[in-house]
């Protein structure tokens, strides 16, 4: 049966580290000159119904570096711009490529052309969650922690998108937990749901110093996600004094990394002090967007 990556719930804790181990590997032969034509003459397409950098250029470098090709392919070139219904296009797609990232509004997109493709289906963002982001995330903590167990991780700010998954990844992945969000905007049901099954491994509060109290790594996101704009006085309003500053990393343990999915608004959730003093980390984070990206595929896509 084939397999799709939708959400981060989709892996188990055994899959989750076995694509950290294959990244890792991929990451230090790629470096070493080392290639592999894994997914020779295979072809990825990418959707995209929201804008991007890291994720576009991650997957069409990544799959051209596992030796296939990527196709971009925007709603207002395909037919789905006027009209086409999403079930038609899964099933036309499946029968010339070789696998799917779409990056796009609602979740229930993607898992209706999960449903309908007879080819892997790739997440690359919805409203509802970033689930290649968290692993490129999970793998940047193990490299410069050496591991999770016994950290905690903590997320400030929206309970967007980027909270749904990273709770669920960072509880996957054996940490702590901690966000701190306001009350009327804190992360999905399900995803709250799911936290059940973690006792006091995972907390939720208002209070980004208890929040980020002895924390290891600390994660912020943007006020205001694509699809959002509209919102952006009221959001810059409710979500003031949402940030990662000095006072918070005083709060946090000695050596806390920070992470942040990027594209990052300076001032709002995070200072410019505290991004650039952690740039390494955040850059790296975005490097491994490609050994991520790139371990998703060869999982879902090589041939047995
Ligand atoms: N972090 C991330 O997904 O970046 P892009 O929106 O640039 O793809
Ligand atoms: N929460 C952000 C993440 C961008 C990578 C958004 O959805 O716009």
């Amino acid at each position: 049966m084939k397999k799709d990556l939708l959400k981060m719930a989709d892996l188990s804790q055994a899959e989750l580290f076995e694509i950290l181990d294959l990244a890792a590997k991929l990451k230090y032969e790629k470096k070493n000159g080392i290639e592999h034509h894994i997914l020779k003459g295979q072809s990825l397409g990418m959707i995209f119904q929201k804008s991007s950098t890291r994720t576009r250029v991650s997957f069409e470098t990544g799959i051209y570096q596992l030796g296939g090709q990527a196709l971009f392919l925007s709603p207002r070139d395909l037919q789905i711009g006027r009209g086409e219904p999403l079930k038609d296009t899964a099933r036309v797609l499946s029968r010339y490529l070789d696998g799917i990232m779409i990056r796009t509004f609602a979740q229930q997109e993607v898992e209706d052309l999960a449903k309908y493709a007879s080819i892997p289906i790739i997440n690359g963002l919805t409203d509802y969650c970033h689930p290649c982001q968290v692993l490129a995330d999970l793998l940047t903590i193990r490299e410069f922690k050496g591991g999770f167990d016994g950290l905690k991780m903590t997320y400030i700010g929206d309970g967007n998108n980027m909270a749904n998954s990273l709770i669920v990844g960072g509880l996957l992945a054996g940490m702590k937990v901690s966000i701190a969000c306001p009350k009327t905007h804190q992360p999905d049901e399900k995803v709250l749901d799911f936290t059940k099954n973690y006792g006091n491994m995972f907390m939720m509060t208002e209070n980004i110093l208890e929040a980020a109290q002895k924390s290891d790594v600390l994660f912020t996101d943007v006020w205001a996600s694509m699809g959002q704009e509209d919102e952006a006085a009221e959001r810059r309003r409710i979500f003031t004094g949402y940030q990662i500053n000095a006072e918070v990393m005083d709060a946090a343990n000695k050596g806390a990394m920070v992470q942040h999915c990027l594209p990052a608004h300076r001032g709002e959730e995070i200072t410019e002090e505290v991004f650039e003093a952690h740039a390494d980390e955040i850059f790296e984070e975005a490097e491994n967007r490609l050994h991520a990206q790139k371990a998703v595929m060869v999982k879902l896509m090589a041939k047995a």
